[in-house]
């Protein structure tokens, strides 16, 4: 098959016109052609997340820069709490505990989101937390975190909330000044439409006092140097910087700038309804309840006797759709749907009707056009 529909949640497809612009030609990264692209790069980072706060980038996978937030605002010992509901809650907490952390996990059951009252209650259980953790989007379950409501749960100003929002950043809405959100660890290739290989990381007033006050045990992570080196008259960065992918990058944040943010979330919530009924008129389940539910990944259960990797087997060499299966201890129970980046009403069509065709062909009972029809009532619905 030449061509595939690949529908999950990460990295994403890039627009035709972000991976030509990742195609030109090398420049001089300590030149004023570089400093323009870096400028314009970050400034539009922080008109997508809606902040003022300096956004610091890094050739890396999103994994780095969940490890450069553990390397420049943790010290040994420290008292963290991590929310986990999920695989990349559980790897965040991982990250605290290799970088020395004391941490504390708060567990909630997978498919689930993180209780505000639980993080207050484990704040006013043990006053010497300094920080909270939380993932925005938990990829691996398919639920949002309501960060608004964590932050005013949390009873004491000076602990800072950080969120992993790898999965959500330019597909979600989040408002971290608004919300008191200090950390936000972002990567290029899931909301932001460019290839894997960069890693963002926005900071607070507040977690700028908090790095300045904790010495860091990392080069390359530095978050002061990657700041002074950025705030130069030519911006620029420490070590070299990923040039093709801020090329492609600027060409997305264009994009998501000329749809217009609003619209651009409300396209991710309208797509995922879709996903959802059509999944549901399939007689298959979601794993998350309708008031969690992600715009960016649906998780839908396994039925008895449907085989995940049979089913991922054949949408794949079959229909041409790529969808991603479980982690961790949801390996086997579920598949994920990735609705997120450049998607549209098209992908989402195709996916449910592949996906629907696939069920039948490994004896499902399922009317043909069921799931189709289930999506069109939500986008028809929608205008
Ligand atoms: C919520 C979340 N956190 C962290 C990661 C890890 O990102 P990366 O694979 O780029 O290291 C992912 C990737 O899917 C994610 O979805």
């Amino acid at each position: 098959m030449d061509r595939h529909c690949l529908m999950i949640p990460g990295p994403t497809p890039v627009p035709v016109r972000a991976a030509l612009a990742g195609a030109a030609p090398m420049i001089n990264h300590r030149g004023p052609e570089f400093g323009a692209l870096l400028r314009e790069v970050t400034e539009g980072l922080q008109r997508i997340l809606m902040t003022r706060n300096t956004v610091l980038l890094f050739p890396a996978a999103g994994t780095g820069g969940m490890e450069a937030v553990a390397a420049n605002l943790v010290a040994p010992g420290e008292r963290v709490l991590v929310a986990v509901a999920g695989e990349f809650g559980a790897r965040f907490a991982e990250i605290m505990r290799v970088a020395g952390a004391d941490v504390r996990t708060l567990d909630f059951e997978w498919g689930t989101a993180v209780e505000p009252a639980a993080v207050a209650r484990a704040l006013e259980e043990d006053p010497s937390i300094g920080m909270v953790v939380v993932t925005h989007n938990e990829t691996s379950t398919g639920v949002t975190m309501d960060l608004a409501g964590i932050r005013r749960a949390i009873p004491r100003d000076d602990v800072l909330l950080v969120a992993d929002a790898i999965s959500s950043v330019g597909a979600i809405e989040l408002r971290p000044d608004e919300w008191g959100v200090d950390v936000v660890v972002g990567a290029s290739q899931k909301g932001l439409m460019t290839p894997p290989g960069l890693a963002l990381v926005a900071l607070s007033p507040r977690a700028w006092e908090k790095a300045g006050r904790t010495r860091c045990r990392s080069v390359y992570w530095d978050f002061a140097a990657a700041r002074r080196f950025l705030e130069q008259p030519t911006p620029q960065t420490p070590y070299t910087p990923a040039v093709s992918l801020l090329y492609a990058l600027r060409e997305s944040l264009r994009m998501l700038q000329a749809e217009g943010l609003e619209n651009v979330f409300r396209r991710h919530a309208v797509l995922a309804r879709a996903v959802r009924a059509g999944v549901r008129a399939l007689g298959l389940g979601t794993l998350a309840g309708e008031d969690c539910a992600s715009s960016t990944v649906t998780a839908v259960v396994l039925p008895d006797g449907l085989e995940g990797k049979k089913l991922l087997g054949l949408l794949r060499q079959k229909y041409g759709v790529v969808l991603a299966g479980g982690q961790g201890r949801l390996a086997g129970r579920i598949f994920r749907v990735g609705h997120v980046g450049r998607v549209n009403w098209q992908d989402v069509v195709v996916t449910l009707a592949a996906l629907e065709m696939a069920c039948r062909d490994l004896g499902l009972e399922v009317e043909h056009g069921r799931a189709v029809a289930a999506a069109e009532e939500v986008l028809g619905a929608e205008g």
